[in-house]
């Protein structure tokens, strides 16, 4: 194709329709790193399970659907369903990224901070005890369904520990980068914890994967 028709192709086609005309990639379900069983007895199997196999999988249809109608709201120019369309977009764009993180937040085997994520820390909470107890009061007091965060400010360069409403994702919502999140929605514990969300977000420290969360450190601080 010469030049030429491609300077006359991109003057008579509308900047957003070229953009949507590329052939997007579908989300998919991340494969885990471990068994379901493994993070037993902190939280079972068939949590496990159906949180990745029914849970997570509806967010990344969903979040498909969704963008199969923006594609095509957007090659028709039809404005109001493309403004119609953030809801769902936020919703199941944020519930497969925050479920994407937290499968790799997660192991079964024994993992403990980078000394530069330890520094920052103690620098930023006086301990990892101190973060951990932050984390976990700030994950239970989330009001219905929600996620409790250690994010990253890349402005300030400190670590925050905040919480998030539904499925809102992180740095959308607060511009910290995510680095380790707690699912406090009722079908990440229910099952096993009832109605003792506490329980469970206490727990949820012996299976953190240090090593992963701090990569994410070093990636988002470097
Ligand atoms: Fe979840």
């Amino acid at each position: 194709m010469s030049a030429k028709i491609v300077q006359n192709m991109l003057k008579s086609v509308p900047f957003s329709r070229l953009c949507m005309s590329q052939i997007r990639t579908k989300a998919t379900l991340p494969t885990l790193a471990f068994e379901y069983k493994d993070l037993e007895p902190i939280i079972s199997r068939d949590i496990m399970e159906i949180h990745h196999q029914k849970h997570h999988n509806t967010y990344v249809v969903n979040y498909n659907n969704t963008l199969d109608k923006l594609q095509t709201a957007v090659t028709k120019d039809d404005t109001a369903t493309i403004i119609s369309l953030a809801p769902a977009l936020r919703f199941n764009g944020g519930g497969h990224i925050n479920h994407s993180i937290f499968w790799d937040v997660l192991t079964p085997h024994s993992t403990k901070p980078s000394d530069n994520l330890n520094k920052a820390l103690i620098e930023n909470f006086g301990s990892c005890d101190e973060f951990k107890k932050q984390l976990a009061t700030a994950s239970i007091a989330v009001q219905g369904s929600g996620w409790g965060w250690l994010g990253f400010n890349p402005q300030t360069k400190k670590l925050s520990v905040v919480s998030c409403a539904n499925q809102d994702p992180l740095f959308p919502t607060t511009g910290l980068i995510p680095l380790f999140g707690i699912d406090v929605w009722e079908h990440a514990y229910y099952l096993q914890y009832k109605n003792v969300r506490a329980d469970y977000v206490n727990a949820i420290f012996e299976v953190i994967n240090w090593d992963a969360v701090s990569k994410r450190f070093a990636e988002a601080s470097a």
